[in-house]
């Protein structure tokens, strides 16, 4: 059985108190009792991420960051540094993310500093990509998701894929206004993903977990890990209720 994924970003929605009793319940709920070959993660705001250490210290749910610097310190004001997440007990960290590309203007050449920081780091960086509605109907979604691989990726090393992990999430399908994928066309993605990512690191690339993201909920979810090459699920909205979050995970699972 092939290992998969599923997580859930909070986006700037949950404060520190909020996200505190969604993660007690969510352990209550699953009581010790977590789905083998499953990975489990969850991306709280930066200010709830130190009480999220502390509740997820014992739990094999890992714990992710929003995005962050490339560098290790600097004047950079209003951002976070690799330092200062390993220091927090962060393991992973969400990058290029549709919103931080369209809504606060981050650049292929950002994500690409910010990736290799990662994994320098030994952070896992959650990349994110995926095209527009207008790139999607201009027929150039491939080309697109192609590029960003290739861009973001640049000078990523190779002795380092095993922690690389990808989310495609169409612009277009995100969010509230958001209209869902099918999951032929979601499974179509995945398969030119991986072909890129074998392209750029041979065998290697095979094995990277890509994930599927964009207005998951319980009743499309099945049919999105059905697709070859869909390993795992990065859900907003649909998993924010830690009952909503265990029971998707127990239906799919
Ligand atoms: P959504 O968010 O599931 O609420 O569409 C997904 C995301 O932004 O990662």
């Amino acid at each position: 059985m092939k290992h998969l994924y599923f997580g859930t970003n909070m986006k700037m929605y949950k404060t520190n108190a909020d996200t505190r009793r969604f993660l007690t319940r969510l352990s209550e709920l699953f009581g010790g009792d977590y789905p083998e070959a499953l990975t489990l993660f969850v991306i709280p705001s930066f200010p709830a991420l130190e009480s999220a250490a502390g509740l997820l210290k014992d739990s094999p749910i890992l714990l992710g960051a929003q995005n962050m610097h490339w560098a290790d310190e600097g004047q950079f004001t209003g951002e976070v540094s690799p330092l200062m997440l390993n220091d927090l007990g962060v393991s992973m960290v969400m990058l290029g993310h549709s919103e931080r590309r369209h809504v606060f203007g981050e650049t292929d050449e950002d994500l690409n500093k910010k990736v290799l920081a990662a994994v320098r780091h030994g952070l896992i960086p959650l990349l994110c990509i995926g095209e527009t509605a207008a790139q999607k109907d201009a027929g150039v979604s491939d080309e697109v998701l192609r590029m960003q691989l290739k861009q973001d990726l640049y000078g990523f090393p190779k002795e380092k894929i095993g922690s690389l992990r990808i989310a495609y999430e169409p612009v277009w399908a995100i969010g509230v206004s958001g209209v869902p994928a099918s999951a032929e066309y979601a499974g179509r993605r995945h398969e030119v993903i991986r072909g890129c990512l074998k392209d750029l690191f041979g065998t290697a690339g095979g094995s990277v977990p890509i994930l599927f993201g964009g207005s998951v909920n319980p009743q499309n979810a099945a049919g999105y890990l059905l697709q070859n090459d869909v390993d795992g699920l990065f859900v907003g909205r649909s998993a924010w209720d830690a009952d909503n979050f265990h029971s998707m995970v127990r239906a799919l699972f």
